[in-house]
């Protein structure tokens, strides 16, 4: 079984330093396998924010934890025009990582990180052709009993963003984008960016998009929420290419506690909540719930 922490918007220069050490402590403790972000990193890319993001890097590096990451829009100078066209992320290559495509294998799963982020679009992200290709090319030579998943920043589909249910702007090139996960036979597609948690089988997003579940993280440690929805990441356990479950850890004024728990099941086709308990109450055992189609 593969266990993964999934964080992302960490956004230093707006964040709270408490919170920051109870998610690396949470880390420190639990021991993933490995600890993916999804991107911004910081808050308006600058040097100093950059320095602390990469401390905190280290400090994770330093406890024998492994990293997947991928830059944000935020991780782009946004107000520094000659900067953010000519040398859009070298800050990030420098501070953070040189790899824009990394990419993670071990016996169970394979993991590919794809950059959204471009100095043309200031908070939208795209995704290009020659990064399709990599899509391809990474997950063709993956064993097919292998859970391959693919980590950007922006999400590959429009999410809903507001109370009222109103969706965002889809990655650019986004259907080109989807088709192509689905070639590579994408079963999970990791994002950020809307500092909101969301998780829901692709199929029902948009058609003939194959059968991956779009996992979303919220911002774990910025001071900006959306809709007031606390802090929080995600745990996952992939116990094989059909069978993972899902934690939301969410922070409650004083800690990271679990939140919500789901365990999926792919059936070939796509995946299938069979199993929702949800958050423990003191002095009661978890409520479980039936199984839902996602
Ligand atoms: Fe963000
Ligand atoms: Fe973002």
């Amino acid at each position: 079984m593969a266990r993964i922490a999934h964080l992302s918007d960490i956004h230093f220069g707006a964040n709270d330093p408490r919170i920051v050490d109870a998610a690396t402590a949470w880390l420190e403790e639990r021991r993933p396998d490995l600890v993916i972000i999804s991107g911004d990193f910081t808050q308006r890319a600058r040097v100093a924010q950059f320095r602390q993001a990469a401390a905190w890097l280290g400090r994770l590096h330093a406890a024998g934890l492994r990293t997947l990451v991928v830059p944000g829009n935020h991780d782009v100078p946004l107000y520094d025009v000659v900067r953010r066209f000519m040398a859009p992320l070298r800050r990030y290559k420098r501070y953070i990582s040189n790899a824009l495509c990394p990419f993670y294998e071990d016996d169970e799963v394979a993991i590919l990180g794809l950059n959204t982020a471009r100095s043309l679009t200031i908070k939208d992200g795209r995704i290009n052709h020659d990064q399709m290709d990599i899509l391809r090319r990474r997950f063709a030579t993956v064993a097919p009993d292998k859970t391959r998943i693919l980590v950007t920043h922006h999400p590959l589909f429009a999410m809903p963003i507001g109370k009222g249910g109103e969706l965002s702007e889809a990655v650019g090139r986004h259907e080109d984008a989807v088709q192509a996960a689905c070639q590579a036979g994408v079963h999970l597609a990791l994002a950020g960016h809307f500092h909101r948690t969301y998780a829901q089988a692709a199929q029902k997003m948009v058609a003939h998009s194959g059968g991956a579940l779009v996992i979303q993280a919220g911002t774990a440690t910025s001071t900006r929420l959306r809709n007031d929805e606390p802090q929080s990441f995600n745990w996952l356990h992939v116990r094989r290419h059909d069978e993972m479950e899902l934690q939301v850890i969410v922070w409650d004024g004083a800690g990271f506690r679990r939140a919500s728990h789901v365990d999926y099941a792919h059936d070939g086709q796509g995946w299938t909540a069979r199993d929702v308990i949800d958050p423990p109450r003191v002095g009661a055992e978890p409520r479980r719930a039936g199984a839902a189609r996602v």
